[in-house]
C-alpha cells in the first residue's frame, strides 16, 4: 500500500481505521500519531474573532471612567437619589447635640443614619459596629466621647491624627447628624466577638430629649430609652 501516509522518517504509517474525515492531514506524524488538518467551523472561530472585537468597546465603555456607567455606580446614584428625597422631609438639620439626641429617638431616621454607617464606617468599626481598626462602638467605654454631643464631633472632625477620618467634607449635615445620632445607639449593643472595650465608661446618654416637642409620641419614646438605659449597665456587668 504505497498510499499510507509516511511518518517523518519516511516510515509508512499503519492505515487508519474507522470513519476517516475529507480533511488533509498535516504531513506531521509523532510517534505514529498523524495529526488531521481539522479547523474549527467558521461559526466558531467568528464567535472568537467577535468576542474579542466586542471586548474593546465593551472595556472602553464600562471601564473608560464614563461617569454613571456601571452597575455599582448607578446604584449608588440612586441610594443617594433616594436619601436625598427622604431628606427633603426633614431639611438640613442642624449639627448639634440636641438634634443628635432627637433623632437617637426616631427609628426610621436611625435606619437612614445606619445605611449612612454601612456605606463608610464598616470597613473600619465593623458591620454591627464591634470594632476592626476603629474601637467598639458597643460597649460602654469610648476613647474620644464623653457627652452624645463629641460624636458629632469626632466624626465631623477625625481623631487620631486621622486614624479615624474626618467626614465633614465627605458627608451632608443630614448624613453626619443621622449616622451620630445612629453610632449613639449602638452602646450597650455588646455585639459578640466585639472588640475588648477601649477608653473609659462614661455616663449614660441623656434620657430625655430636649423639651423642643413635647407631644404623647416623645414621651412614649421617652420611656423606652429609660428601658434602654437601664438594661446597659446590667449588660455591661455580666
Ligand atoms: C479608616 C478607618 C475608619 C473609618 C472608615 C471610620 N473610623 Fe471611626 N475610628 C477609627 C479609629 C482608628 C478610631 C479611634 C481613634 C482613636 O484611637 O482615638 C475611630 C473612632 C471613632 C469614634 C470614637 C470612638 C471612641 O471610642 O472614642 C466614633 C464615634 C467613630 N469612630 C465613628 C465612625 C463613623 C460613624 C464612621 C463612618 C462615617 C467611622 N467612624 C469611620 C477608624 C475609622
Amino acid at each position: 500500500m504505497g498510499n499510507n501516509p509516511k511518518n517523518q522518517d519516511g516510515v509508512e504509517q499503519e492505515p487508519i481505521v474507522g470513519e476517516i474525515p475529507d480533511d488533509p492531514l498535516t504531513g506531521h506524524a509523532y510517534d505514529g500519531i498523524q495529526e488531521f488538518d481539522n479547523p474549527l467551523p467558521g461559526w466558531w472561530k467568528w464567535m472568537f474573532i467577535g468576542s474579542i472585537l466586542f471586548a474593546f468597546p465593551y472595556a472602553a465603555f464600562y471601564h473608560g471612567g464614563g461617569e454613571g456607567r456601571t452597575a455599582t455606580e448607578r446604584y449608588d446614584k440612586a441610594l443617594a437619589e433616594n436619601i436625598r428625597l427622604q431628606f427633603a422631609e426633614i431639611g438640613e438639620l442642624k449639627m448639634d447635640r440636641a438634634t443628635v439626641v432627637k433623632f437617637l429617638n426616631e427609628p426610621n431616621w436611625l435606619r437612614v443614619g445606619k445605611s449612612v454607617f454601612k456605606t463608610n464606617c464598616v470597613s473600619c468599626h465593623g458591620a454591627e459596629g464591634g470594632g476592626l481598626v476603629g474601637p467598639n462602638l458597643t460597649d460602654e467605654a469610648y476613647k474620644n466621647v464623653k457627652d452624645i454631643g463629641d460624636i458629632l464631633h469626632v466624626l465631623e472632625n477625625g481623631a487620631a491624627g486621622g486614624a479615624m477620618p474626618a467626614w465633614k467634607t465627605r458627608l451632608s449635615p443630614n448624613e453626619l447628624v443621622l449616622a451620630a445620632s445612629y453610632v449613639a445607639s449602638l452602646r450597650g449593643t455588646e455585639v459578640a466577638d466585639g472588640k475588648p472595650a477601649e477608653g473609659r465608661v462614661i455616663p449614660p446618654w441623656p434620657e430625655a430629649p430636649p423639651e423642643e416637642e413635647t407631644s404623647d409620641e416623645e414621651a412614649n419614646t421617652d420611656d423606652e430609652t429609660d428601658d434602654a438605659a437601664s438594661t446597659g449597665p446590667k449588660k455591661a456587668s455580666t
